[in-house]
């Protein structure tokens, strides 16, 4: 193998303010195969990741929760931590922007920008609530276009006819924030001059640095002509305060990607060996490869590289582009179960399943990628379980009945054995190159080789055979042989696969050289099942809980957690006579126990006095042991209109506040209180 390249490995940083999807997964899993055959091909590659906590989203979702921005990162940041972690994405570092190495960082690059020229300054008009007392980013002012006239669009689209404008475009605008009415005001910012790079950005974009597609559209991009990038946003915002600046803040999207430096340099701190400047310095001789989404580029391929150039460190060497998750052809929608999280995927299925059907699909262009449910449960089942594990199975049990697990030195047809000697080289380019999809259409082409050969030679039958048992053994020799050589293949794609095959092939962890040679003489263990097929039923069930996530946000007062705040306005103000009509009581749960099939609903009997009550609540996750919720008293909602769910009509629901997960407070009144008063 050639000499060992020193790689340097991003995806982008996921937003602090929601829960890890599929969608996002696509790119994780993308990166995360890359990064393991870089690896298998004894290759020093580190892979590095944090979540991105600044920007005013953060901050008023923690407001909204009542908790401080450090408390909100620091909760997502276990949550994405233990869904990359289970969906076998293997960082070997995961950071937060909001971290010392990032603000010295991030100074450092804008302080070496300014004072080399780079940096502007001047005033900008912009709508500001004067209730809450910020300024307003277009998203989070709402009111009437100013085409269509249609009500309660945002800031900067018109989400019923399309059209693009001003925020002062907007007909009667509002704070999404507090609903007050905004008034425009002058403020300070500072602009990174971008089209000082034009010329560097023109060469560097045509250098082999990105996908085709990519470049051209950048072209139009350049060719257009490069604006200066506003890189401040004013107090009150989480982030890193600007230099010499009191008030004005670093705007999210400065110090993200030097959040991948930031957490390198983490890194570092941990693994002496590793030397921050080798992988950054202008005459590194490490690779660095970023791993983003299609939507994400410009901040990428322009603005990326233009800091790193202004501030004297290396360019990237590619950043990878892939194109937006659909499920089922269409968008991942909530309402119909497909904006799947990671997590509930990962409490129905096996996380491998999707790493495979992802790197069937993922080429090197850009285009988006349908998660198709059925072709996926049929190429999981047909491929993995069908093809590949097959082979072991059909092999093994006759090595452990006829030879006491011993395979033996044999090599019964090799021209099938060189068959799959001469594919390797060409699967490790299309791993190398990104193309996943062709490297897993030919390990599939080595496989169905695998099995019509031992089809054809039917060792079951031979084995019935008087004095065909030796036979029976070079076959299965020789099958089980190549099932390890597709092991290996698969081993960036399917690596607990591929613990569990070392397992039982009895072998130390197998990497990429290991394809050179095949067992012989060589004792296995026994086989168990490597891996099962997925049952339509589960998918179902994972969708059904998708929809159910909805429902558990709704049955509960919990705020919904998925970083939809933007819109998700404060409520506006109601009279008297609107709150008068809700009928809140005190009841009592007298019954509280488990739903089956569903993960996150408690299901209550409330006596409210003088009737009993059945409701869906979805606070299982901070109640696991609902007998305890028994004889307790808490605040109910008895007018809300009955809801049919999959369980049975929910009527009216239970009240409680706080973030959600473990954190659900369920709402009690003081001793004394009886089922069925009203709450006044
Ligand atoms: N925080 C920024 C990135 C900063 S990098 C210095 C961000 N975060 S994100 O959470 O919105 O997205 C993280 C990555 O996931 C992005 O590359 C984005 O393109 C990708 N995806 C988010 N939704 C996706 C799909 N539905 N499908 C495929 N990828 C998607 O952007
Ligand atoms: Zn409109």
């Amino acid at each position: 193998m050639s000499e060992c390249r020193q790689i340097l490995v991003t995806s982008a940083l996921p937003y602090a303010n929601g829960s890890i999807h599929l969608g996002h997964m696509l790119e994780y899993i993308q990166t995360d195969m890359w990064v393991r055959f870089q690896k298998l091909r004894g290759n020093q590659c580190l892979y590095v990741c944090a979540d991105d906590a600044h920007g005013s989203a953060i901050m008023l979702r923690a407001e909204k929760e009542g908790i401080t921005p450090e408390q909100l990162i620091a909760n997502v940041q276990a949550e994405h931590s233990a869904d990359f972690a289970d969906f076998l994405v293997e960082f070997d570092n995961f950071h937060s922007t909001h971290a010392e190495e990032n603000r010295e960082l991030s100074t450092a690059i804008y302080l070496k920008l300014r004072d080399t020229g780079h940096i502007a300054t001047r005033s900008v008009t912009q709508y500001f609530d004067p209730e809450k007392g910020m300024f307003l980013a277009d998203r989070f002012i709402k009111g009437t276009c100013p085409k269509c006239a249609a009500e309660d669009q945002y800031g900067d689209n018109c989400e019923k006819c399309g059209a693009t404008y001003e925020p002062t475009e907007l007909k009667d605008p509002k704070s999404a924030i507090s609903g007050a009415t905004p008034v425009l005001k002058d403020s300070k910012h500072f602009f990174f001059k971008l089209p000082d790079f034009e010329a560097m950005l023109k060469q560097w974009t045509r250098s082999g640095t990105l996908q085709e597609s990519v470049a051209n559209k950048i072209a139009e991009w350049l060719d257009a002509g490069l604006q200066e990038w506003d890189i401040s946003r004013d107090a009150p915002y989480f982030g890193f305060e600007i230099p010499d600046e009191p008030g004005k803040y670093f705007y999210v999207w400065l110090d993200a990607p030097i959040g991948y430096m930031a957490s390198f340099k983490n890194l570092c701190a941990r693994r002496p060996e590793l030397d921050f400047d080798a992988f950054w310095s202008k005459d590194s001789s490490a690779e660095l490869y970023h791993f983003i989404g299609k939507d994400i580029v410009n901040f990428h391929a322009l603005f990326w590289p233009a800091m790193l150039e202004g501030a004297g460190y290396r360019k990237p060497d590619f950043v990878n582009v892939h194109g937006y998750v659909t499920v089922n052809g269409q968008k991942m929608s909530k309402s119909r179960g497909t904006f799947i999280k990671a997590r509930t995927y990962l409490e129905h299925l096996n996380p491998e399943y999707l790493r495979y059907y992802y790197a069937s699909k993922l080429g090197r262009g850009v285009d988006d990628i349908d998660l198709n449910l059925e072709d996926f449960v049929q190429k999981v089942n047909s491929d993995l379980v069908g093809k590949v594990v097959n082979i072991a199975s059909r092999c093994a049990g006759f090595i452990h009945k006829g030879n006491g697990g011993v395979l033996v030195a044999a090599n019964p047809e090799p021209e099938l054995w060189s068959a799959f000697q001469n594919a390797a080289p060409g699967i490790a380019e299309a791993y190398e190159a990104r193309d996943f999809a062709r490297a897993m259409r030919e390990i599939m082409a080595l496989a169905d080789h695998a099995n019509a050969w031992i089809a054809d030679q039917a060792p079951w039958a031979l084995n019935k055979q008087a004095g065909k048992q030796a036979k029976v053994q070079e076959i299965c020799a020789l099958g089980i042989n190549l099932f390890r050589q597709l092991v290996i293949l698969l081993k960036p794609v399917l690596p607990k696969l591929a613990e569990s095959a070392e397992a039982f092939l009895n072998v130390a962890p197998l990497t990429w050289a290991d394809l050179s040679a095949p067992l012989a003489d060589h004792q296995l263990n026994p086989f168990n099942p490597l891996m099962t097929r997925i049952e339509p039923a589960r998918i179902e069930a994972m969708t059904e809980a998708s929809k159910e996530d909805l429902a558990a946000q709704a049955t509960s007062a919990a705020p919904t957690g998925n970083g939809e705040l933007v819109k998700e306005p404060l409520a506006t103000e109601i009279n008297f006579d609107t709150f008068a009509a809700v009928d809140l009581r005190i009841a009592l749960i007298e019954k509280c126990e488990f739903v089956e099939g569903a993960d996150k609903l408690l299901r209550l009997t409330l006596d409210i006095g003088d009737a009993k009550r059945n409701v869906f609540s979805g606070i299982k996750s901070a109640y696991p042991d609902p007998s305890k919720l028994e004889g307790r008293l808490t605040l109910y909602v008895a007018n809300l209109a009955p809801r049919k769910m999959k369980f049975g009509v929910s009527e009216g629901m239970v009240l409680a506040a706080g973030p959600g997960g473990k954190e659900i407070f369920l709402l009690s009144p003081d001793a004394g209180a009886k089922p069925g008063q009203r709450v006044m």
